[in-house]
């Protein structure tokens, strides 16, 4: 059901837009139809931009990677991103599990198993974030080539979602293997294990440090980001109990879990925010990143005040009021269209990337966590509105107060007030949906048309899941409920788990036996006070600079900002280099207004510690004199 303040904002607006005229014929047909079509559409969608699948549209790509969008220009999509990869197989397990009717001639089971091998392949492809051995920092490269090859490019690296969200993929597929025959575990123990173990080395390695966000633009720690970091470790120590393994990166979980608590809420604002250390200072840190982070989390076995944020938690209730309603006027497709009509959402409010739009993920997103707070609420049969949830119930149903609601009984209205108010958001994207049912990554904010990456990946999959909770399929719980994931330290403390020397290649899915050659750390600094649109980067004679002193299009490392401070500008990057090899480089400015590269006219020079020397020798460059 179209809410009627849209209906009549469509009407309205039929003139102004021929878009929105031509979308008249889509609000006809029921929400119901619709969704059972683009619920197989999308299905189908997401696997054929995998690699090696029967009938697939990325023939470029090889077997069990999967392509972003099949878009190769405006913008070049044809990558393969750890993140949307794991969300999107995991969806795939998920329906696996479910044992939902396929519409394509490919088996669920084989799709999974080649993912499987590509990222045990991928895991030891030494990148510009570094190599798998000795310190795994190359798993958190966030894409690769859409055949598995290292991408040099300027990128937000690292972002270390990705391992996180790709150690609970795994421990989905292997929850399948499971099911399907819980008498021969042998694969989960000796092949799916080491290949989870490696991720799960680097979360608890690296959870403490910075990494760039899911919008791959924000450099701190971001919620969605330590949430599945969270997840991955809980749920690693459940594995690791249930295959009589140890899990020692895995005893971080604790301390995680305090620093979500304690950190990410904005009691003045009443939101969860996205990102805090973070580079970003002109934002609100209103984002879909919390809401995405609830839905992740989301467990149907688990209570409303679980460690990890759930949907039913009035706090992701209270983000989701205030997210969406950062778009209600400010993109022109909405109307102004206030509370409780749905509309359509993006990423952020001051989002700017293609002009700041729309996007069907977080859309479909807003309509998912209210489907998953539904059925919590359901299961408990009971509904507490609080000063922090009271805003969004009182959108809903305006007569609402504080307190306990049942249902069956005086809750009932406030549960068909949310069924409902999800169900708009999509409806909205159906309204936005060409006929052919294709999901690009955005809508144009003013006229309605899809715009930038064709054929997303993971807008198809946002879309079948939201579809899934609506249909109560729900994934097997994760630990959400266990004393391990409730186990919150007293005290947070940047504890970390040094995981160096623990990382290895699973030859037995055919990761290469990567030469795993001996590297040693050093730690580039440059002091240097960079000019309006000015970034700071760095070449050197190693593959993970670009193996050039001279290049613009290998300069390939920015440095980070860290250490950058008002009167101290210190830029650096940690790197592992071949142990005992000289390194010489240079630091490289790049003006972005009008694109020109400044190189040092001088080298410096770097000797990375011998092999087994864990000594980590830091460099310091006073750059201000140089370009004078
Ligand atoms: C590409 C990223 O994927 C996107 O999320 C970001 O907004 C733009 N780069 C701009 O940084
Ligand atoms: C841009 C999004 O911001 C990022 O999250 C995603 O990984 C890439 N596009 C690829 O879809």
């Amino acid at each position: 059901m179209v809410s009627r303040t849209l209906l009549a904002a469509l009407v309205a607006g039929a003139a102004a837009h021929p878009v929105i005229e031509a979308r008249q014929s889509a609000v006809n047909q029921t929400l119901e139809s619709w969704i059972q079509r683009q619920f197989n559409i999308s299905l189908d969608s997401a696997i054929l931009n995998i690699g090696g699948v029967n009938g697939n549209v990325v023939e470029a790509a090889g077997t069990g990677y999967v392509v972003a969008s099949p878009s190769t220009i405006n913008p070049d999509y044809f990558y393969t991103w750890t993140r949307d990869s794991a969300l999107t197989e995991l969806m795939i397990v998920d329906e696996l599990i479910f044992g939902t009717e396929r519409v394509g001639n490919n088996s669920l089971q084989v799709v999974v198993e080649q993912y499987t091998r590509a990222q045990a392949r991928l895991q030891t492809v030494t990148n510009p974030s570094g190599a798998l051995w000795p310190a795994g920092q190359g798993l958190g490269e966030p894409k690769f080539y859409s055949n598995g090859t290292r991408f040099n490019g300027a990128w937000g690296r690292p972002q270390n979602d990705g391992p996180a969200l790709r150690a609970s993929t795994l421990m989905e597929i292997a929850e399948a293997i499971f099911r399907r025959n819980p008498n021969a575990p042998t694969i989960v123990s000796t092949v799916y294990w080491p290949l989870i173990y490696n991720d799960l080395l680097y979360v608890g390695q690296y959870w403490n440090t910075s990494s760039y966000d899911l919008w791959e633009e924000v450099n701190g720690n971001s919620f969605f980001t330590t949430t599945a970091q969270h997840r991955a470790l809980v749920q690693g120590s459940i594995w690791a109990q249930r295959l009589n393994k140890t899990c020692e990166p895995c005893a971080q979980a604790p301390q995680i879990a305090c620093f979500l608590e304690n950190n990410f809420w904005n009691e003045t604002g009443n939101y969860v925010l996205a990102n805090i250390n973070a580079n970003q200072v002109n934002r609100s840190q209103i984002n879909c990143d919390p809401i995405l982070a609830a839905m992740h989390a989301f467990d149907i076995n688990a209570t409303c005040d679980a460690a990890a944020l759930q949907p039913c938690n009035s706090k992701t209730l209270a983000t989701h009021k205030v997210w969406v309603d950062s778009f209600r006027d400010l993109y022109p497709v909405n109307n102004n269209a206030t509370a409780p009509s749905p509309v359509l959402t993006g990423r952020y409010p001051e989002d700017t990337y293609y002009g700041g739009n729309p996007w069907y993920i977080t859309t479909a997103a807003a309509a998912e966590v209210l489907y998953d707070a539904h059925a919590q609420f359901t299961k408990a049969g009971r509904i507490t509105v609080d000063r922090v949830s009271l805003p969004f119930w009182q959108d809903l149903v305006p007569q609402v107060r504080q307190g306990v609601y049942h249902s069956p009984g005086n809750g009932t209205a406030l549960l068909d007030a949310v069924k409902t108010y999800a169900d708009g958001f999509l409806s909205v994207i159906q309204t936005y949906t060409p006929a052919n049912g294709t999901l690009n990554e955005q809508i144009n904010r003013t006229t309605g048309e899809p715009t930038s990456a064709i054929a997303l990946t993971w807008s198809f999959a946002a879309l079948v899941t939201a579809v899934d909770r609506r249909n109560g399929d729900f994934p097997p719980s994760w630990g959400a409920n266990s004393t391990t994931a409730n186990n919150v330290s007293n005290i947070c403390s940047w504890s970390a788990y040094n995981s160096t020397t623990k990382y290895a290649p699973v030859l037995a899915l055919g990761a290469s036996p990567v030469p795993t050659p001996c590297e040693t750390e050093v730690i580039l600094n440059l002091l240097y006070a960079t000019g309006p649109g000015e970034n700071t980067y760095i070449v050197g004679n190693t593959s993970v600079f670009g193996n050039t002193l001279s290049n613009t299009s290998a300069v390939i490392q920015v440095l980070r900002t860290n250490n950058v401070t008002n009167g101290n500008p210190q830029w650096f990057v940690p790197a592992w280099l071949p142990a005992g090899v000289p390194l010489e480089y240079k630091y490289v400015v790049l003006n972005s207004t009008d694109n020109t590269y400044k190189f040092e006219n001088v080298s410096h020079f770097a000797y990375p510690p011998a092999c087994g020397n864990n000594t980590v020798v830091s460099y310091l460059v006073n750059g201000t004199s140089l370009y004078t």
